[in-house]
C-alpha cells in the first residue's frame, strides 16, 4: 500500500492532459500470462501494509471473527490483548499466539458489565500504558419476534453489542489522545444496515454502533484517532452455526457471491484499517457481506 516511485500511479494525475481513449479490446482475448518489466517488480510492495508494533485489544477474541482478528494483528507484530467472557476461550487464543512466536495476553471480562470493563481497562493501562488499536467485536444474539422478545433479551443484546463499546472507548481513549494515534474498529452487521425480522435488539445495537463510530470519528479526528465500522454479512462462526439448513439456503439466495463469509474475510479489512495505510479513513462503514447490502 506504500507509494513506490517505480510504480505507475493508480489514478491519473489531475494535472496530466486528458489520456487518449484506450484501444478497443481484441475480439476474443487469448489466455495470456502477464509479465511485468523488472522496474515494476517493487509494485508488490503495494500489497504490504505498514504497521508499527502497537498494543491492540480485541473483545470477543476467544472465537470466530475476534479470534481471526487477534491472530492477524499478532502476525503483524502487535501485542494483542484478547478479551472474552470465558477465561478458557481468550486463554487458548492468547496461548496459541504466544506459542507461535507472537505477543498476546488473555483478559477474561464480561464486556456488558461497566464495572468489569473499568477494572480490566485500569489493569491493562497500568501494564501496557496505552491501547492503540481497539476492536469492539464481542457480540451475542437473542432473536425473537418483537411481540415475544423479553426485556432481558433486549437489554442483554444492547449491553453486550452496543454499551460495551462505549465502556471500552471511554476507559481507553484518553491515553490514545495523548499519544496522538489510535484506531477504533467497531464490528457492526449487515443487519444494522438493512434490518432482519426477529432481530430488533441486534439491529438496533448494530445500527447504534455505527452512530458511535461517526460521532467518535468527528470527536477524535483532531487527535489523529480514526474510528470505523466493519459490517459483516453472514460469516461461518459459532454464531451462525445455530442457523437451520433452510435459513442458510435463504441467506445464500440473498448473497450475490453465493457463499457465507469466513472470519479471515473480516480480519483482512480489520488489519488494513488498523494499519498506518488507513490513516485518512474515518467515520466509514465497510460492508463485508458478499454483496448483500450494496451502496
Ligand atoms: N457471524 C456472523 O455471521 C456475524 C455477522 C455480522 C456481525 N457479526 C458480529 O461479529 C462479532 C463476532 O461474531 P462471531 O460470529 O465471531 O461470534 P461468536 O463466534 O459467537 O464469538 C463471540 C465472542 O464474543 C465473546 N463475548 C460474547 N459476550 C461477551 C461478554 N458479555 N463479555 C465478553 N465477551 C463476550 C465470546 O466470548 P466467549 O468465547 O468467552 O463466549 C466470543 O469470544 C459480533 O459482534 C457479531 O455480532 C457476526
Amino acid at each position: 500500500m506504500r507509494a513506490n516511485p517505480n510504480c505507475p500511479p493508480t489514478v491519473p494525475s489531475l494535472s496530466a492532459p486528458p489520456a487518449a481513449p484506450p484501444p478497443p479490446p481484441p475480439a476474443r482475448a487469448a489466455k495470456t500470462r502477464l509479465t511485468f518489466p523488472a522496474a515494476l517488480a517493487p509494485c508488490a510492495d503495494r500489497m504490504k501494509l505498514t504497521h508499527q508494533p502497537r498494543v491492540a485489544l480485541v473483545t470477543g477474541a476467544g472465537r470466530g471473527i475476534g479470534k481471526a482478528i487477534a491472530e492477524t494483528l499478532a502476525a503483524d507484530g502487535h501485542t494483542v490483548i484478547c478479551v472474552s467472557k470465558k477465561p478458557d476461550s481468550c486463554g487458548s487464543v492468547a496461548a496459541a499466539i504466544t506459542a507461535s512466536g507472537g505477543k498476546a495476553k488473555a483478559f477474561p471480562a464480561d464486556v456488558a458489565d461497566p464495572a468489569a470493563v473499568a477494572t480490566a481497562a485500569a489493569t491493562i493501562l497500568a501494564e501496557f500504558g496505552t491501547v492503540d488499536i481497539l476492536v469492539n467485536n464481542a457480540g451475542i444474539t437473542r432473536d425473537n419476534l418483537v411481540v415475544r422478545m423479553s426485556d432481558t433479551d433486549w437489554s442483554d443484546v444492547i449491553s453486550t453489542n452496543l454499551s460495551a463499546a462505549f465502556y471500552w472507548i471511554k476507559a481507553l481513549v484518553r491515553p490514545m489522545t495523548q499519544k496522538r494515534w489510535g484506531r477504533i474498529l467497531n464490528i457492526g452487521s449487515v443487519v444494522g444496515r438493512v434490518g432482519n425480522p426477529g432481530q430488533v435488539n441486534y439491529a438496533a445495537a448494530k445500527a447504534g454502533l455505527h452512530g458511535i463510530t461517526m460521532a467518535l470519528a468527528r470527536e477524535l479526528a483532531s487527535r489523529n484517532i480514526t474510528a470505523n465500522t466493519i459490517a459483516p454479512g453472514f460469516i461461518t462462526t459459532d454464531m451462525t452455526a445455530k442457523l437451520t439448513d433452510d435459513q442458510k439456503d435463504a441467506i445464500l439466495k440473498a448473497v450475490p457471491l453465493r457463499r457465507l463469509g469466513a472470519p479471515a474475510d473480516i480480519a483482512a479489512i480489520a488489519d488494513f484499517l488498523a494499519s498506518d495505510d488507513a490513516a485518512y479513513i474515518t467515520g466509514q462503514l465497510f460492508s463485508v457481506d458478499g454483496g448483500m447490502a450494496m451502496g
